[in-house]
């Protein structure tokens, strides 16, 4: 398979508002692709359509050489959602078991590591109502990884996380990618966007560039992301962009 993520002329349209307004983006198996944006620009909006909670205005996806949606699909896909879909009232362990029946695919030694990857062992018996904020954000990765996914999207997943266990998270995204695990990472945190293989800068619902971190600041004459971003937005403006 050359490519997990194959998305043709997508639209997503509420409305006025285009939030996905003609994206075409491919990602290869073991890549970790940021999607990188302000608030508004369609990251959400785009991963839902990924999935198939959003039916596209028009255009296509294909993730795992299926066209979505497909439920064969879902279940080799952990979607870690920007706001918490996590069951208040079960435990951490409990709504981790939970994500990985649904997919038909419980392995207790496997939850057992995840519990640890999101330092979460010692609280596996709370009920998710009594975490923290960060403490739930740990939850959430560990249920979108319950299953063994071989896709990844995760939706601003570092939000709420303090900086010693967000290297963490980076550092085992880089290990999921290296044993073929493709993600798909929302942030609008550009130091992070550093630690991705490749990256789509998103404004108003279109993919205003695409590269490594080094490729879009050299292709801005840019000495920081920021920068570079700022350079690539006033740039289509100029290019006519209402
Ligand atoms: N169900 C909906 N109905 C109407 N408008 C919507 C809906 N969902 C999203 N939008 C609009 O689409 C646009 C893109 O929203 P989206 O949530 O995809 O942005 P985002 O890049 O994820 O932003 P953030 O960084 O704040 O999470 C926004 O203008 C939003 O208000
Ligand atoms: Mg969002």
């Amino acid at each position: 398979m050359d490519t997990v993520v194959e998305i043709r002329e997508l639209h997503k349209h509420f409305g006025v508002i285009r939030a996905v307004d003609g994206i075409n983006l491919s990602v290869k198996p073991g890549e970790i692709y940021g999607l990188l944006g302000p608030n508004g620009s369609g990251k959400t909006t785009l991963i839902r359509l990924l999935i198939g909670l959003l039916e596209p205005t028009s255009g296509s996806v294909t993730l795992l050489a299926q066209a979505m949606p497909d439920k064969a699909v879902l279940a080799q896909t952990g979607y870690m959602t920007q706001a918490s879909a996590l069951y208040e009232d079960l435990t951490v362990r409990e709504n981790i078991t939970f994500f990985a029946e649904m997919c038909g695919r419980i392995d207790r030694a496997w939850i057992d590591e995840v519990l640890e990857l999101v330092e979460l062992k010692d609280r596996s018996r709370s009920l998710v109502r009594t975490l923290s904020g960060g403490l739930k954000q740990r939850t959430s990765l560990a249920c979108s990884l319950a299953h063994k996914p071989r896709l990844l999207l995760l939706d601003e997943p570092t939000v709420g996380i303090d900086p010693q266990l967000r290297a963490t998270f980076w550092s085992y995204f880089r290990q999921l990618a290296s044993s073929g695990v493709t993600l798909i990472v929302s942030s609008h945190v550009m130091d992070e966007a550093e630690r991705c293989d490749r990256l789509g800068f998103m404004r108003l619902g279109k993919l205003l560039a695409e590269g490594s971190a080094s490729e879009l600041r050299d292709q801005a004459n840019a000495r920081t992301l920021e920068e570079a971003f700022l350079r690539f937005a006033v740039g289509n403006m100029e290019g006519g962009e209402g």
